[in-house]
């Protein structure tokens, strides 16, 4: 799967995020190492800080599933913005090299990869 589809598969997987408290949908899609894709989104709650962001959503989907080696994921949201600290750590555990696509509700995304999000990280190898 390319750059282009995985995005896509962000951007339709954001359609289900339930955010009625910030009204900031996120979407994420996850591509492993095999070429299968989880989508996850961020669901609040009315006790906010019980909030579960997009990307983790994705990740603890995957693993539930049995994958742990991931190549890429797209990050979709209305300005493009950048995964938070708690999500870089936990894409971290599962390697630094997976590329991160954040893309905005329209137009070009930006690419990374974990390790650029999370210099000098603390990881299992640590
Ligand atoms: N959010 C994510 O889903 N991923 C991030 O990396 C940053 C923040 C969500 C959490 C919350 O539901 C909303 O965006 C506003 O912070």
């Amino acid at each position: 799967m390319d750059a282009p589809e995985l995005v896509q598969r962000a951007r339709d997987a954001r359609g289900n995020a339930y955010a009625p408290y910030s009204d900031y949908r996120v979407g994420a899609a996850l591509l492993t190492d095999d070429g299968r894709v989880f989508t996850g989104v961020n669901v609040e709650n009315a006790s906010y800080g019980l909030t579960v962001c997009a990307e983790r959503s994705a990740i603890f989907t995957a693993v539930a599933a049995g994958a742990r080696s991931f190549q890429a994921i797209a990050v979709a949201t209305e300005d493009g913005a950048s995964c938070c600290g708690a999500c870089r750590q936990v894409l971290f555990e599962f390697g630094g090299n997976t590329i991160v696509y954040l893309a905005p509700a329209d137009g070009a995304w930006k690419t990374t990869t974990v390790a650029n999000l999370l210099p000098e990280a603390f990881g299992p190898d640590a």
